[in-house]
């Protein structure tokens, strides 16, 4: 896909102020404290998750397709403990065989894939028999009158978000695709607007 001026210059730079406010750090940490064995993190971004992954994952591959993001992202490698191999990739065609991974992580990057079941399905694929997939991602309210904005807003948001969408139904997407959630929260983030702070936090197993 070929990406404009705003995707690879300004939107980097929004994302790397947005992403490290701190209201996501105490869920980044629950999130990747879970992490085990061979990790693939989906949408590396400015690479915030890197110092949460705890020193007992071996290894860690990070994907992205955005080049824009790779200075910042790298620029964020030493503050981890484990070693991150990065590649420019997008979830819908993952450039590794089948069952390479014991981890899929994906956190707040579901809401801007373009095509959603077919990453879902790639994902399913490259993680082993029982591997997991952890996600943090906000999307889609059980609330009416919040639906209502997210499903106004979204058609413009795209374009300020580089392609994020505020009303995609995340636990449900996940489940379609064949992953078996087996943990779920759902939960407004305090101090975040609602149409664009209802989370969707757990795991869902490859059976
Ligand atoms: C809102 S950012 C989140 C970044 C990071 N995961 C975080 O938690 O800070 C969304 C990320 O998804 C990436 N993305 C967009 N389309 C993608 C795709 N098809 N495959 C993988 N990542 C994608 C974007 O480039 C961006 O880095």
């Amino acid at each position: 896909m070929k990406r404009g001026w705003y995707s690879r210059r300004v939107f980097p730079k929004l994302l790397n102020w947005s992403m490290v406010q701190s209201g996501f750090i105490p869920l980044r940490q629950s999130l990747l404290a879970q992490a085990s064995g061979a990790v693939l993190e989906i949408g590396f971004g400015t690479g915030a998750n890197f110092k949460f992954y705890p020193s007992h994952v071996p290894s860690l591959t990070a994907i992205d397709p955005n080049p824009g993001m790779v200075p910042l992202a790298r620029s964020h490698l030493a503050e981890g403990v484990v070693s991150v191999h990065l590649a420019l990739a997008s979830a819908e065609w993952l450039p590794f065989p089948s069952t390479s991974f014991d981890t899929v992580v994906s956190t707040m990057t579901l809401c801007s894939v373009p095509h959603l079941s077919k990453a879902l399905q790639e994902m399913l694929r490259v993680v082993k028999l029982g591997g997991r997939l952890l996600f943090l991602e906000h999307g889609e309210s059980p609330d009416r009158s919040v639906r209502r904005w997210q499903d106004g807003l979204t058609p413009v948001w795209k374009h300020l978000g580089d392609g994020c969408h505020l009303n995609r139904p995340i636990a449900e997407v996940i489940q379609e695709q064949c992953w078996k959630v087996t943990a779920l929260d759902r939960f407004y983030l305090p101090g975040v607007p609602k149409p664009f702070g209802y989370f969707y936090q757990g795991v869902a197993v490859k059976s």
